[in-house]
């Protein structure tokens, strides 16, 4: 496949769950057109009135004028099925953190895109270049990984594998400096690319000081907030990313690496295994209440 830069008009999404809604919300901002795809109609629903959200939000502090959200919205498609990605030149697969699935569903997104439309993965850690092994043409094919939440967040890793087009990485590079006005960092396929190769350590030791009680939940987090200037803790920012997405990365990278600094501590486990996966469930290291933390303390479950 051979694609010389241009702008990208039209990005499909599949999956609309925190990532995909994020994404679809940053292509709208920057005035592009979306389409965005879920197996779950209620999935759907939720990631329209969160955008719808999350646009007015913006409207209310004064940083966007309500007629843009009109004329951002109106390029906002929802459909529960993969056949309208036809009209897309990028898709990005943005489902579970599961392999089986994602190979699955990048399968079904080849079969139902042109041969010129590029495909994306917004993996955090399986190997992108296993991912690729799914399609008939892995050269249109790379990791785009975004970072939660997406319309906030400036950085997105592009994660070319060695049967990537250049000229794929080219594009993807300039949609996300150009278009999203983000920044690409171009990154190895390596075990938790750059971000995560750095961050999950840090977030399971965290994890692992609750457990073997160096302190609670607060002053562990107080302690990178008050004496580094984190905006936000460790075990905060672990509910808020989910814990069940913490354990699959820390899986995947332990996996590839067999670093015990990526083993998933007991505690963070065991919440995972009880459904209390963070800010999304109402529960994690920390209660939730309206999106606020409220109570907190050990858990060494
Ligand atoms: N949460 C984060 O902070 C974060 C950050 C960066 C990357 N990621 C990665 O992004 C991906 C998605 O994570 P998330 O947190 O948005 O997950 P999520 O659980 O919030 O959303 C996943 C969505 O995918 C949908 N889905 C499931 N099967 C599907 C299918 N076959 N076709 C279409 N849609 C399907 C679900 O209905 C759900 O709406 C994962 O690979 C994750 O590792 C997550």
């Amino acid at each position: 496949m051979s694609n010389s830069i241009r702008r990208i008009g039209k990005i499909g999404v599949a999956g609309s769950g925190a990532m995909g809604r994020g994404i679809a919300e940053s292509c709208l901002r920057a005035g592009a057109s979306v389409l965005l795809q879920d197996t779950s109609a209620a999935a759907l629903r939720a990631a329209r009135k969160q955008i719808e959200r999350s646009l007015q939000h913006s409207v209310d502090k004064g940083i966007v004028e309500a007629k843009n959200i009109e004329a951002w919205l109106s390029q906002l498609e929802v459909s529960e099925d993969v056949a309208a990605f036809m009209s897309c030149d990028l898709v990005i697969e943005a489902v579970p953190e599961i392999p089986d699935l994602k190979l699955e569903v990048l399968k079904r997104i080849e079969k139902n895109v042109r041969d010129v439309t590029i495909i994306a993965t917004n993996t955090s850690s399986i190997p992108v270049t296993k991912l690729s092994s799914s399609l008939m043409d892995p050269s249109r094919f790379l990791g785009l990984h975004f970072f939660n939440p997406v319309p906030r967040m400036n950085l997105a890793e592009v994660i070319p594998t060695v049967l990537t087009d250049s000229t794929v990485t080219a594009a993807v590079e300039y949609f996300v400096r150009e278009q999203l006005e983000k920044t690409p960092l171009t990154v190895a396929d390596r075990p938790g690319f750059a971000v995560n190769a750095l961050l999950i350590p840090y977030l399971l030791s965290a994890a692992r000081m609750l457990d073997l009680s160096y302190a609670s939940a607060d002053d562990i987090d107080n302690a990178m907030k008050l004496g580094c200037g984190h905006p936000m803790g460790p075990l905060e920012l672990s509910d808020f990313i989910g814990l069940d997405v913490v354990a699959a990365v820390a899986g995947s990278i332990y996996a590839e690496t067999k670093d015990h600094a990526c083993i998933v501590p007991n505690n963070l486990r065991r919440l995972v295994e009880a459904g209390q996966t963070g800010r999304k469930s109402g529960q994690g290291f920390f209660k939730y209440a309206d999106n606020v933390p409220t109570t907190s303390g050990p858990q060494s479950t």
